[in-house]
Parts: structure tokens; sequence; C-alpha cells
């Protein structure tokens, strides 16, 4: 396989929001996604990143392009390189050639290496979590425990729940006595080095059960450890391993490739915040379900669970601070499109104790009676309305805070109408007060109103006019591929575009391929260009009768500029007195006027 083979087997299997994302923090606007710049300075985001076209572009600095491009410019990689890079991050196998090319030595490959030895030693370190807690007599006090949790055996077993025992130098020196270099143990978040002697190396995970976290792969890539006491005055009660090379809390979720195995009957998850309360579902033969990992939830992980399910269901401890965290996970849930619902447990209880009291049939009809968040946060604000007139204005500000987040037409639309029906307002004030607000306090807008891009007609040509609908509406490519408007181009790097696009091989259906369009485009130039007219085209009403007419327009201008040259070569004809001449251009002219009468009229702004 040749490089750009391999170029679209990379470019297939990653997400350039995900990518980029990593590395500049996003915020979705539809398809777009919009953050500052990091190829220059900005105060104000102009770097757009199109999600489904898979390019992205700065109006502030005007760099684009596809995620290998991102990549190249970003990490100051090579091409090859840039290629290695995301095959490494993303568990692409290549092509032996590119990939394990012997003596090879380039960063991504090392950073590869790194990682393959770390996952060794967290599997070490699993492995002896285990027989701690199935094997030595330390081990007894949390096999108590996990009884009294009344964690079945086959749950402690599937997930090989570990027993990390209370010494400082436990698991130290069972890596050490595996010739394991401890620096590697640091690295993987398992060692931690004492602050008042730094050449002193100590266990993390002291005298706590231990959980196991996963990746896609059944790869063990961190530890969750519980202390096994009730009341753990100064310790905290879960500790986690640090992020790691192999590690990111924000863009993991424990269980989630079991819950991704579940959720192909029902494309619907559950997520719960605590390792325990997963583990009640597992022990109840429910496995469509997820768990944070004591931090709050990321965007990335929201677009996880979008990927897997249709719908995602809260199910958080059934108290304030439960309550409170669902309302604060409901704008990234919003802002992602994701259609999200809460269950409520009764005063006190955490799914954990739910399910040991109620079952799963309990939790069953629970989940049948879960409730739209957004429906439940408008609520609950709408509660808070005092009666007042007053009040009712600043009930609306406070439902901006949910408002602004919605974009979906139809449930924005329901929320407005409860909104309505509740204060009894109309529909057009309650639209009108909320533009309002959100004219006069920008934070509510700063999703949609910098994610605008500039209208179609604003300061662009007639030739990127085309281009841009044709990019946007790449089935009416084939109408122009009969016209003679593309030899009219005049500005150079369009007229390499256009003819790029009109090389486009025809599609059933007319989805084109814009990545092709791309690829095939030589110079950063052009590509650029292309990433920009992307990231411009918006929709049109009537695509096809605009393109009509620029292309219309096009020809005549071309006309139009032939018949001045002609007029001038007459001009100069006639001053030579060259009668055969002055006849021949003469006839050209008529030529010309007869295949479009329109010549004469053309204004001279085109
Ligand atoms: P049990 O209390 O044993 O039933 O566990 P739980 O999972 O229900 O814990 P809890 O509801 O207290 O907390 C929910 C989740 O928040 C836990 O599973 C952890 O991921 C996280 N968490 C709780 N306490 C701590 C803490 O002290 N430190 C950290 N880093 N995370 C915590
Ligand atoms: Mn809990």
């Amino acid at each position: 396989m040749d490089n750009s083979g391999v170029a679209t087997l990379v470019k297939e299997a990653v997400d350039i929001v995900d990518v980029i994302g990593q590395v500049v923090p996003l915020r979705r606007n539809g398809n777009r996604h919009l953050g500052l710049c990091p190829f220059h300075q900005e105060k104000t985001p102009s770097f757009h990143v199109d999600a489904q076209n898979q390019f992205y572009y700065c109006f502030g600095c005007g760099s684009g392009g596809d995620v290998l491009s991102f990549v190249m410019k970003y990490r100051n990689l090579a091409f090859g390189d840039a290629l290695r890079y995301l095959a490494e991050r993303y568990n692409i196998l290549l092509p032996e050639k590119e990939h394990n090319r012997p003596g090879h030595g380039g960063p991504a490959d090392a950073a590869r290496k790194e990682r393959h030895r770390l996952y060794g030693v967290l599997r070490i370190a699993a492995d002896y979590f285990y027989e701690q807690l199935h094997h030595s007599p330390a081990g007894l006090e949390a096999r108590d425990y996990i009884a009294r949790r009344r964690l079945p055996p086959e749950v402690v077993e599937a997930q090989r729940l570990g027993f990390a025992p209370p010494r400082w130098d436990g698991l130290l020196q069972h890596l050490r006595g595996r010739g394991v270099d401890l620096e590697l143990g640091l690295k993987a978040g398992l060692l931690a080095r004492s602050s008042r002697d730094t050449a002193r190396l100590y266990d993390r995970f002291r005298n706590r059960l231990i959980f196991p976290i996963t990746d896609d792969h059944n790869r063990i890539i961190a530890f969750g450890g519980r202390v096994l006491a009730a009341d753990s005055h100064d310790e905290p009660k879960y500790l986690n391993s640090p992020e790691t090379p192999v590690y990111h809390k924000g863009r993991t979720l424990y269980q989630l490739a079991r819950a991704r195995e579940a959720c192909r009957q029902v494309r619907q998850v559950v997520l719960v915040e605590g390792y325990m309360d997963l583990l009640a579902f597992h022990s109840h033969g429910f496995f469509r379900v997820v768990a944070t990992l004591g931090t709050a939830l990321t965007p990335y992980q929201v677009r996880l669970l979008a990927r897997m399910s249709d719908e995602v269901v809260l199910a958080y401890d059934g108290d304030e601070a439960g309550e409170k965290a669902m309302l604060r996970a409901l704008p990234l849930f919003l802002q992602e499109e994701v259609d999200v619902r809460s269950v409520t447990f009764p005063a006190g209880e955490d799914p954990d104790d739910f399910l040991r009291a109620h079952g799963i049939a309990g939790f069953e009809r629970l989940l049948d009676r879960r409730q739209d968040l957004g429906t439940y946060a408008i609520c609950k604000i709408l509660e808070g309305w005092d009666g007042s007139t007053g009040g009712k204005l600043r009930i609306l500000t406070e439902l901006q805070t949910v408002l602004a987040h919605v974009r979906r037409p139809l449930p924005r639309s329901e929320y407005i109408r409860l909104v309505c029906d509740r204060l009894s307002l109309s529909e057009e004030l309650v639209r009108r007060e909320l533009d309002y607000d959100r004219r006069r306090n920008p934070t509510y807008v700063s999703v949609s109103a910098a994610g605008a891009l500039p209208k179609v007609d604003e300061v662009s040509s007639l030739e990127e006019k085309i281009l841009r609908v044709l990019i946007k509406y790449p089935a009416l490519i084939e109408e122009v591929k009969g016209s003679e408007a593309p030899a009219y181009f005049e500005q150079s790097t369009l007229k390499t575009i256009i003819q790029a696009l009109m090389r486009l091989p025809a599609t059933p259906g007319g989805s084109a391929d814009l990545s092709i369009v791309y690829d095939a485009l030589q110079d950063t130039d052009a590509r650029e260009l292309f990433a920009r007219l992307l990231m411009e085209s918006c929709e049109l009403s009537e695509p096809e009768v605009h393109l009509k007419d620029w292309l219309e327009a096009l020809t005549l201008r071309e006309k139009k500029q032939k018949r001045a040259d002609l007029d001038e070569a007459l001009r100069q004809a006639v001053k030579n007195g060259d009668s055969e001449r002055v006849k021949d251009i003469l006839a050209k002219i008529q030529g010309l006027s007869s295949a479009g009468r329109r010549v004469r009229d053309l204004p001279d702004n085109l």
C-alpha cells in the first residue's frame, strides 16, 4: 500500500474533532466545532472544525486542511510521521512497511514502545492485586468487605477485582522481583515519589479494594481503589490512577466496552457516578451501564456514548449532590445534541442501595418513568417562580442557562411551549424576551453567534460562489460538467479547485466524497482555500437555480471580455487600415453576439 492508501486508511479511522479536540478546546455548533486557533494568537475563536467533512479552517490566519495536515502542522511532523502518530494513537494497524520498518526510531515509534511496556506493568500489577485479594492473609478483610457489599463472586472474577495490602512497598517489591524498571511503575501511576526523599518510591495504592480499568481492547490502563473502612477520616474514599500515557480520565468510562456490547440490542445506556453503583448493576445482570471515574463528565465522553446509543439515562445518587451533578451534565448533552433522560431514586438512595432493595425489576420500572433531563431542568427552574411579573423576567433569564444550549428546533420549541404554559405568556413574547436577553448577554450567545459564518453573498467572487455551492451540494457537480463555465475561471487557485471538482467521478445519489478532491489538490494554497470554501459553504434555498444564474453570469462575463478584446483589436485594425483583418474581426463579433445577445446589456460590475 502506498502512502496515500495508508492516509485514507488513517483518515477513515480517526475523527478530526477528536484529534483536534484533544489539543484545542472546541465548542460544538451543529456540525461545526469552534475554538481558538492554535496557529496564531487570537482572543475570539475563528478556528472551525467541520465534523461532517472532516476538515478544519481558521478564518483568522487562513490555515486549513484535513486531519493529517493538522497533525503535521501542530506536531511539526513530516507526512509519514503524522500518519504513524495517528495510527499509534488510534490503534490503527498500518501495513508492515509503514509501521514496523526495522530501524525506524521516530518519536511516535518510541511512544508506542513505551505504552506497550506500560500495559505490561499494569498487567503485572493487576495480577498482583488479584493474588493479594484471594490468597493473602491481608486480603481477608477485603474479602469480608466484598461479601458485606454483596458483590457476587462472578462479578469479582469478571472484573478481576483486587486488593492492595496495607504496605508501602508491597507492589514495589513485587515489581522489583519481576525485574521491572521502577521508573516505569512510576510512569504507570502505580508508584509515587516521596516529596521528602525524592530518591524514594512507594506504592500509590495501599489497603484498598482495587478496580482495574480497561480500554476497548481489554488492556488494563488504570486502577481505582476504595478504602475498606466505612469511616476513612484522613484518606480519600476513592483513589484513582493519575493521567498517564495510556490513561486519560476524560476519555475513559468505567466498563465502556462491556456496555457497548450490551447496547447492540437496546441503544440506550445508563450512566452512573460510582464504581460500586456500576458493579451493583452487573450483579443484577444489567450491563448497559457505564460510570464516570470520579471526574466531571467531558464532551468527549458524551460523544463516546452518543456513538453507541441513541439515548443516555443518568442514574445519579438520589440526593442534592446527585441532582446537581445531573443538571451540570445537561449542557454537554444539549451541545452534543444527544438525547438525555434521568431517573430519580428515592431520597438518599444511590443505585446500589436501590437495586439491593428493589432489584432490577424495580429499576426497569424507574427506567420506564425516565424523564427528559432538559424538561426536568426547566420545570425545576419554573418551580422557583414567585408568581410576580418581575419574577417572570428573572425566571426567563435563568432559563437561558438551559435554553441557550438547545439548538435543535423541536426540543427548543417544546421547552418554550412549556415555559409559556407555566408563566402564562405568549410564545412570541417569550421568544422575543429570550432573544433580547441573548443579545444583551453575550455569554449566552457564545456558541451560536461566534459560530456564525460569513454569509455567502458577502465579499465573494462569482467563482467562489460557484465553488461553494458545488462543495455544499456535490450532486450538482454533474450538471456543471457539460458547461463551459469552468474554463472561464480566472483566479488560478479557484481554477485548480474547479478542475479538481470536475474530475471527481460521478457517484450514484451524488454523495461525492470531497476528501478525494482535497487529496487531489497538490499545493497548500489550494488545500487551504478548499478548506475555507468548505467551511463557508452554507445552505441555500434552491441551490440549482443560484448555480444556473452564476454559471450563466460567468459565461456572459467571459463573452463580454472577449467582445471587449475584439473591439480593441478592431480599433487597431481600423487604425492600421488592415481591411482583411477588420472583416475577420467583424465576423467574430457577429458570431459572438448571435451566441449571446445579452452581452451588451451586461452590468459592468461582474
Ligand atoms: P460506595 O460509597 O462504596 O457505595 O461507592 P460509590 O461508588 O457509590 O461512591 P460515591 O457515591 O461516594 O462516589 C461516586 C464516585 O465518585 C466514586 O465511585 C468515585 O469514582 C468518585 N469518588 C468518590 N469519592 C471520591 C474521592 O474521595 N476521591 C476521588 N478521586 N473520587 C471519589
Ligand atoms: Mn454512591
